[in-house]
């Protein structure tokens, strides 16, 4: 298999591993240019990149434009807050909008699950999802997975905990599926409020004694505490919820010494997770970032159906 014989990146569960392997394959080619002094090459040249933002977002925005930048597409960045959608204008009449005027890639973050999904049924460009209500973050789960690669070789066989809100994290389902798919063996852990027991339908194990797991995990990520999309409170405070669910100093003791700590960002330090493990050898929370940007190179590489990986540089 070249590339992906699909028009657009919408979630995980519909990638094969294989597929999921090419892209990490991929991955690896786009970040060994990052350490050349010209790290540009002409994989999209003449093609168009739109970015449209629909929920605030640090880490993926500007993971996607760097992408796009390095394989020298022309970029939009549409931001939603000055846009004609807050005149009232519909997703479709904006994507509308961007396809009239032949942008080839639509790379989408919206509140609302499966928008990605319905953009793709209705228009020619290739959608990639960045994000969507609590249902999928695939480039986040890719990304993931390819930062424990890098650290440890392989997925198969190891154990991955994924620790905190999980009933709001389109991470941990996207991370869930990424990382089954590859052979790991997943424990969610989390209050019981934020952890409903239909998880168990994705073939995980559940426990709500972060002490129980940790000392086996391979690798755990934890996941930020979402107080924009909680409604009503999940636990007593954000002090009891630290004494059960964070990751301390004196629980990374009891740790594998060479667990590997992520993170998706953005951090709230000293509620899920304190500065001295945030800041450890064992994290690869900046890691994670720039492997974002290759993973994503990677994406749209494979998406355009390119040549060859070794003729990329001849252009
Ligand atoms: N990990 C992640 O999605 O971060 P942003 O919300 O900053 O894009």
């Amino acid at each position: 298999m070249e590339s992906l014989e699909r028009k657009d990146l919408l979630d995980i569960e519909s990638l094969s591993t294989e597929e999921i392997e090419l892209i990490c394959n991929s991955a690896k080619y786009f970040k060994d240019l990052f350490t050349r002094s010209v790290k540009t090459v002409p994989v999209l040249r003449g093609k168009t990149v739109c970015c449209l933002f629909y929920e605030p977002s640090t880490r993926t925005k500007i993971s996607f434009e760097l992408a796009a930048k390095r394989l020298s597409a022309d970029l939009i960045n549409v931001t939603v807050a000055t846009s004609s959608v807050v005149k009232g204008e519909s997703l479709i009449d904006t994507v509308h909008t961007l396809e009239a005027m032949k942008a080839d890639y639509i790379v989408i973050r919206h509140a609302a699950s499966l928008a990605p999904h319905f953009l793709s049924k209705n228009i020619k460009a290739s959608v990639i999802n960045a994000g969507d209500g609590f249902h999928a973050h695939p480039t986040q789960g890719l990304l993931d997975a390819y930062s424990i690669l890098e650290r440890k070789g392989s997925l198969q066989g190891l154990h991955i905990g994924i620790v905190g809100d999980i009933k709001h994290s389109r991470v941990a389902r996207s991370d869930i599926w990424t990382f089954k798919k590859l052979g790991a063996k997943v424990t969610l852990c989390g209050p019981p409020t934020l952890l409903p027991d239909e998880f168990s339908i994705y073939g995980v194990d559940i426990t709500y004694n972060l002490d129980d797991i940790l000392p086996d995990l391979d690798a755990v990520n934890m996941l930020r505490i979402q107080k924009e999309r909680q409604q009503g409170s999940h636990f007593p405070s954000l002090r009891e919820y630290h004494r059960q669910f964070a990751l301390t100093t004196e629980r990374l003791k009891k740790c594998k010494k060479d667990i590997v700590v992520m993170h998706p960002g953005p951090m709230n330090r000293g509620i899920e997770i304190d500065d001295m493990v945030a800041d450890s050898p064992n994290a690869i929370i900046n890691e994670e970032v720039t492997n974002g940007v290759a993973v994503r190179m990677s994406i749209f590489y494979l998406l355009s159906g390119g040549k060859p990986l070794e003729e990329i540089d001849k252009d």
